[in-house]
């Protein structure tokens, strides 16, 4: 089922989705027109829903109700949606800000100094144009650079871009703010599903997790409705902190069969379960599928930080969670066996979670 080598090279050339963008002026090259199933809709009725947003202020407060209404929409936003947004988390709103900006300018660099950092599918970092090495593939309208954050002994100086100048010191100190704000959801959740506090963080390996981050380009497109930046997945990891672009939407999820476009708040953090949690919760918190789409009068920028366990370990449900009347739904598998998956094959909606269900 899972092969265990990646390959060294993509299975064909790689064009970048930012150089299209200004040579295709009506229309984009076949590659990157989806199945009709899988286009954007938009669906009215949904105009107005958005993911639940929370205040995380609340979970200190000295007022005891205050505090477990908060805890319990989190507890609901995992089970119901796999997503929500947070408030007051904590986090420098000018960090976001210069994260998101620094970023920015490193896509708006000549392509020749982009192209140092070119990655390729056998650790994926650095500068990409595509998930999977299925040759064929229908592509997504979109360039990326990919950067492994921690354990240390994965942290390359000479993978981060050397410009803006100021990205190296930016990102190390974005890094340090997620991991805590991560360490911080990782008690709630464990709480929440009635685990020692220190639960979740230990299953991951403790203070040996793993973090990255994927710096998402969506240029402009001039047939959004024919593509889409991000073909619907869920993320394999952990536990994923977004920080969108507050000026352009683009991010839909999924909410049983309708997709809802994400209104991102200014300086709000958007959250989301990854496949790791859902197996460790024996699937109480569900990682949801979610998708991104284009559109032709601006290009958009995000950060996904993913928080993950150590690659090594196994995860399982945990046994606290398991009983006669909710069997285990996964057997253990380590993340590295895991995420070999959606790197051999790019994103395909959450065809690798649902795979490993146990027989009942
Ligand atoms: C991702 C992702 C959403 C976005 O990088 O996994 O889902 O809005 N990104 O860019
Ligand atoms: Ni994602």
């Amino acid at each position: 089922m899972i092969n265990n080598s990646s390959p060294q090279d993509w299975p064909e050339p790689i064009i970048r989705v930012q150089s299209l963008s200004q040579t295709c002026i009506d229309s984009i090259p076949p590659r990157y027109i989806k199945p009709l199933n899988d286009r954007p809709s938009t669906n009215s009725l949904f105009e107005s829903t958005n993911i639940p947003i929370i205040d995380l202020r609340g979970l200190y407060s000295i007022d005891p109700n205050e505090k477990a209404s908060t805890f319990k929409k989190i507890s609901e936003a995992c089970n119901e949606w796999g997503f929500f947004q947070i408030v007051n988390h904590g986090v420098s709103h000018d960090l976001m800000d210069l994260a998101k900006e620094t970023w920015r300018q490193f896509f708006h660099l000549p392509m020749e100094v982009k192209q140092e950092y070119s990655n390729s599918p056998k650790t994926y970092e650095g500068y990409g144009s595509r998930l999977g090495v299925k040759k064929g593939a229908i592509l997504d309208w979109s360039d990326y650079y990919y950067l492994h954050y921690l354990p240390l002994s994965l942290k390359d100086y000479n993978k981060w871009p050397s410009l803006p100048p100021s990205c190296r010191e930016v990102f190390d100190e974005y890094g340090k703010e997620l991991v805590k704000l991560c360490g911080r959801l990782m008690k709630v959740l464990s709480i929440n599903l009635g685990l020692e506090e220190d639960y979740l963080q230990s299953a991951f390996g403790g203070e040996d997790i793993g973090a990255c981050i994927r710096v998402n380009f969506y240029p402009k497109c001039p047939q959004p409705e024919l593509t889409l930046g991000l073909s619907s997945h869920s993320d394999p990891g952990g536990m994923t902190i977004l920080l969108p672009d507050d000026e352009v939407n683009g991010l839909q999820v999924r909410k049983n069969d309708n997709w809802i476009t994400v209104k991102p708040l200014r300086n709000a953090f958007i959250v989301n379960i990854g496949d790791q949690i859902q197996v460790l919760s024996n699937a109480i918190y569900k990682s949801v599928e979610h998708r991104v789409l284009v559109n032709s009068h601006k290009e958009r920028v995000s950060l996904a930080f993913f928080y993950n366990p150590k690659s090594d370990i196994p995860i399982e449900p945990a046994k606290e969670l398991v009983k006669p009347e909710t069997p285990a739904l996964y057997p253990a598998m380590t993340f590295d066996e895991y995420r070999l998956f959606i790197r051999m094959r790019g994103p395909c909606g959450k065809s690798q979670v649902e795979s490993l269900k146990s027989p009942r």
